[in-house]
């Protein structure tokens, strides 16, 4: 069961800069216009400036460029210990020997890979426990990562940080929706270990059908390492309900097709039986984010 932190009474001004926060990102969005519109007037590119389809991945490529470092840096210790398997109820935890959870490895598939912010994490250095002793078992080499990825704007850095990780044998990245690659038959049911999503079922369609194809792809004890941001937890307050429905009629339009008030943890938890779900809002997040999130591991 996902649950939301117990909230802190925070100063006033902390308060009121966090609830308008939405605002300033949604702005910072549409600075990236001009310089992605700009070289299509240039070079007379009518068709992708004029067509949403083709621009708006070309401007949220823009856009992620500079957020999404921004994010991996804010978020490099936590995303690192989820996929080592080192997080409880929405913390990382700095021993293998504080959770049960394995780490990554086997066949594995990162939704929503975007330019691989997070590629290096899935080198054997990296999924190899550092400062302490894994559990029996705990370690199963990656063979396989496919990066799934619709949007070719990001496909070159895609390329290229996989490159610099040294995984060209190992990720492969499939360019399609999540949707597409899962009607295409290229990733069989019952054939994956683990799934890695981190910010993406935001922005997948169909999210409840598409969960729970993903979760017939898992083989019986794979696991689902998520970091999504989602609907407001109840204890939030219907005010912040309220409030994230309203930033959400601007949010997809400007940030790329991504839904902030998406149910996904109930999606999460519907797609089938889970044997064990360790999922949590991060304790160190307010009730006044708008942009709450999960963060958690699921074991089928
Ligand atoms: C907010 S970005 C996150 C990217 C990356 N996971 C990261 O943390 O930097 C969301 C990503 O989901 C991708 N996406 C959008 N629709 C998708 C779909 N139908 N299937 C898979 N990924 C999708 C977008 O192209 C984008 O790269």
């Amino acid at each position: 069961m996902a649950t939301a932190a117990p909230y802190r009474r925070a100063p006033l001004w902390e308060t009121i800069t966090g609830i308008l926060s939405p605002w300033a990102f949604l702005f910072l969005s549409l600075t990236h216009i001009p310089p992605t519109a700009l070289p299509l007037l240039k070079s007379l590119s009518f068709r992708t400036l004029f067509s949403w389809s083709r621009f708006q991945p070309l401007w949220f490529a823009s856009f992620w460029s500079i957020v999404g470092p921004n994010i991996r840096t804010g978020n490099d210790k936590p995303i690192t210990s989820l996929l080592l398997g080192r997080v409880t109820k929405g913390k990382p935890v700095s021993t293998a020997e504080e959770t049960n959870h394995p780490g990554i490895g086997g066949m594995v598939l990162e939704i929503g890979a975007g330019s691989g912010m997070w590629v290096n994490l899935f080198t054997p250095e990296q999924c190899t426990a550092k400062g302490s002793t894994p559990l029996p078992g705990q370690r199963t080499p990656i063979t396989k990562v496919f990066g799934v990825e619709p949007n070719a704007e990001v496909h070159g850095d895609l390329r290229r940080n996989t490159a610099a990780a040294g995984l060209e044998d190992t990720y492969e990245i499939v360019p399609l929706g999540i949707e597409d690659a899962l009607a295409s038959g290229r990733i069989a049911e019952g054939s994956v270990d683990c799934i890695v999503s981190v910010l993406c079922l935001c922005s997948i369609p169909e999210p409840e059908k598409n969960i729970g194809l993903l979760y017939k792809c898992l083989k019986p004890g794979g696991r689902w390492y998520v970091f999504e941001h989602v609907r407001t937890f109840d204890e939030q307050g219907w005010f912040m309900r309220w409030y994230q429905a309203l930033v959400n009629i601007f949010w997809p339009r400007l940030i790329g097709g991504c839904y902030i008030n998406r149910d996904t943890t109930s999606s999460l938890q519907r797609a089938g039986p889970w044997t064990d779900i360790d999922l949590a809002q991060p304790p160190a997040e307010d009730w006044f984010h708008t942009v709450p999130h999960i963060f958690g591991i699921l074991t089928k």
